[in-house]
């Protein structure tokens, strides 16, 4: 099925040169972006988008950590592409995921305070359209 997902180039991926290197990943699977937009998160954007985890340890560090740059969002269309980015995307602990995927091939995490693993996908179709509509309010499809 056809169905559109929102990833981010976190603040890590961008300072270190890789929104390139990521975006051609996207692509090259055949997935397509349909909106892109370089942007430095808020506090209030951030709560909204990591609701789920306000409160949990890793809370404070991660909005630090997110608030330390600008974040490429992209909204995606392809076939498969919420399951499909997120394999693309490799295992959330950059040295737990998997060589030929983003993460496993290029995220550091050693000695921080919260993973810096370089990308952000939505979950699931529910998470997808909410996201979207966080990081893009007028998008429509
Ligand atoms: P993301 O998929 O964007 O969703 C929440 C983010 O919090 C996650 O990627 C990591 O950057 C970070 N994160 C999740 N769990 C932990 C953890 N246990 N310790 C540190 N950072 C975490």
């Amino acid at each position: 099925m056809t169905e559109t997902t929102l990833i981010l180039v976190k603040p890590d991926g961008v300072k270190r040169g890789l929104s390139g290197e990521i975006l051609r990943r996207v692509e090259a699977k055949g997935y397509v972006p349909v909106a892109v937009e370089l942007r430095t998160a808020t506090p209030e954007l951030l709560a909204e988008h990591y609701a789920e985890h306000v409160g949990k340890p890793f809370y404070e560090p991660l909005v630090e950590f997110m608030l330390s740059g600008p974040t490429l969002a992209i909204v995606a269309e392809g076939q498969g592409v919420i399951p499909g980015f997120r394999s693309l995307a490799g295992a959330t602990n950059p040295t737990e995921a998997a060589p030929g995927t983003i993460r496993g091939d290029l995220a550091r995490d050693w000695g921080l305070k919260v993973m810096q693993n370089l990308v952000h996908g939505s979950d699931s179709e529910e998470s997808a359209a909410r996201e979207i509509a966080i990081w893009f309010p007028a998008f429509q499809r």
